[in-house]
């Protein structure tokens, strides 16, 4: 879903690099994300899903894919599941982030600026290639998928979660909507105040880019059919969050409307707990019984043969 369909793919790749340095330095109060032991639990627990259960110890040598500022990678790492980490991005800025957030945690990483087509990395040189968010920003998955194979030893896998899948994207879309019409209401009840957009905001970088930045919602069967054309065997495409999803962006179109500061933290940490509550209903209830086409995220695993 390109803003427009005839975005070359440089437009795009230029785009993202622009949206998301401009995005760095808020995104994650943005996506509340939480390097503590909720997002650990949180990653785990997607690894685990997206490897049908079959989680390793440890990963080995891990590279992952748009890191953007470390929420998947620092997690599994402080979770003692990475042996060695190479982040890597389009987007400096993110980056840039993901280092500060790092060396915070004492988590040691290397960081490379790189677009997913085309990787600086020699052949069969790490054990796992991950990524969170990312596929659906990449023009060409082929070339992408190619290049994850090229730099996987034999046996090494694929990880990818959080990919939108095509119905929850449009199912989103109604929560979206009554989050925002709920706004007034929601912020008077917790005395948050207006966000006002000046001209200047609305003319920003972030503002601006924000439509163009996706360019794929994927059907769980579309999914799957791209590793194997790269050589990977063994793919498994499962689906994750309905009433989260629901729930998370009702919830975050409402916060959106106000002033971020004027958010009281009581409610900024209902919402989280919230969330997660609803992510272990989906976990436990309907993950287990329904088709990943009616999860609003995609995850993916393969294998490179040995
Ligand atoms: C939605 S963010 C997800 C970031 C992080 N993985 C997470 O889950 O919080 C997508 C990330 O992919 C990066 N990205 C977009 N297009 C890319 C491309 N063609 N190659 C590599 N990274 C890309 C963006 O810069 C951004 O950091």
């Amino acid at each position: 879903m390109p803003a427009s369909p005839s975005a070359t793919p440089e437009h795009i790749k230029d785009v993202n690099t622009r949206y998301h340095d401009a995005a760095a330095h808020s995104y994650d109060a943005k996506w509340g994300i939480d390097f503590g032991p909720i997002g650990q639990d949180q990653v785990e627990g997607k690894l685990r899903k997206a490897l049908d259960g079959d989680l390793p110890d440890t990963l080995g040598r891990v590279l992952e894919i748009g890191a953007g500022t470390g929420y998947f990678s620092l997690n599994l790492a402080l979770a003692g599941r990475i042996d060695s980490l190479t982040a890597t991005d389009i987007s400096p800025g993110m980056l840039e982030s993901l280092s500060k957030t790092a060396a915070n945690l004492g988590i040691e990483v290397e960081t490379v600026v790189t677009e997913a087509e085309v990787l600086p990395f020699d052949d069969d040189s790490f054990d796992t290639v991950i990524g969170h968010a990312v596929l659906h920003h990449i023009p060409d998955l082929d070339r992408a998928f190619s290049e994850f194979f090229r730099v996987l030893v034999p046996g090494g896998r694929i990880v990818f979660c959080g990919e939108p899948s095509r119905y929850g994207d449009r199912v989103a879309a109604a929560p979206k909507r009554i989050g925002t019409l709920a706004g007034p209401v929601w912020r008077r009840l917790v005395g948050a105040s207006v966000l006002e957009h000046t001209e200047e905001e609305l003319c920003d970088e972030e503002h601006s880019l924000e439509p163009e930045v996706d360019v794929h919602a994927f059907a769980p069967a579309d999914l799957r059919k791209i590793p194997p054309g790269a050589g990977f065997e063994e793919v498994h495409v499962s689906g994750e969050e309905a009433v989260a999803n629901l729930w998370g962006w009702s919830m975050r179109s409402m916060e959106s409307t106000a002033v971020p500061d004027s958010i009281p933290i009581g409610w900024r940490n209902f919402a989280f707990r919230s969330y997660i509550a609803f992510q272990k209903v989906d976990t436990a209830l309907l993950e287990p019984r329904l088709p990943a086409e009616f999860f609003y995220n995609l995850l993916l695993s393969a294998r490179k043969p040995y």
